[in-house]
């Protein structure tokens, strides 16, 4: 079975509430498709308005983080069931800049991907070589070590239902683009990896994105490529370019 395009935007942390309620109006008509899953991955504060604003419309809200633990003496944090009970059916796990930024571990991540999983929400679990690996050649090396340890004990069934996001952080809010071939190759590098971690079927299953300056003018070239399966979309997510990368 074919597997379906999956665009999300990564709005990291931009919008005031009443700012997300207007785009979600703006992009309204411009992200209607029957082909593509669309989600907006918003920051927390935007959660509840921008779940009510998409009503009716194909788009699904996602959450940009979450705890590992289901209550507590946790501040600050926000928990699966608070985003489920929200109307959250996403959430980005592992992006860059949480591992970068906040110290955030494979070992860690891992906890994060278990627990969305235990509490029905789809993963977009981030990876990503820096410049400095891809120059050294060890970039594939680097992914395979990351998706292992990230997907440690994740059953197959539920590997076949998440969404990877390829993001190489060289490319990320740089308007350096990965080339549709470098792209390709990493996340076919991805999913032979997930073969051989777990088997082919769930290798085929697995929705895998690229994410990295992805606009209205290469998304097409992009998600031609066989192995992925749309993008994951920062800055231009946050503009009309999000409709035609939607269509693209
Ligand atoms: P840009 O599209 O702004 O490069 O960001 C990519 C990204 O980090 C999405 O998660």
């Amino acid at each position: 079975m074919a597997r379906r395009k999956i665009v999300a935007g990564n709005w990291k942390m931009n919008m005031t509430p009443s700012e997300a309620v207007k785009l979600v109006a703006e992009l309204k008509d411009l992200v209607v498709s029957d082909s593509v899953d669309v989600v907006y991955c918003v920051p927390a504060i935007d959660i509840v308005p921008v779940v009510e604003a998409v009503k009716g419309t194909n788009v699904q809200v996602g959450a940009e983080n979450l705890y590992i633990e289901d209550k507590g003496a946790y501040t600050g944090e926000i928990s699966a069931d608070m985003l489920v009970d929200a109307g959250v059916k996403y959430v980005v796990i592992g992006h860059s800049e949480r591992r970068e930024y906040f110290g955030e571990t494979d070992e860690f991540l891992n906890k994060k991907v278990k627990k969305a999983i235990e509490k029905g929400l789809t993963p977009i679990l981030c990876c990503g070589e820096t410049l400095e690996q891809r120059e050294m050649g060890v970039t594939m090396d680097w992914i395979r070590l990351q998706i292992k340890s990230d997907l440690a004990g994740v059953a197959a069934a539920d590997v076949a239902n998440l969404v990877i996001a390829y993001e190489p952080i060289w490319a990320i809010g740089t308007g350096k683009t990965a080339t549709s071939d470098q792209a390709q190759e990493v996340c076919k590098g991805i999913r032979d990896c997930i073969a051989e971690m777990y088997d082919a079927a769930t290798a085929e299953a697995v929705r895998i994105q690229y994410g990295g300056s992805v606009n209205a003018g290469n998304a097409a070239e992009l998600f031609a490529k066989p192995d992925i399966d749309g993008g994951l979309v920062g800055g231009a997510s946050l503009k009309a370019d999000f409709g035609k990368i939607v269509n693209y």
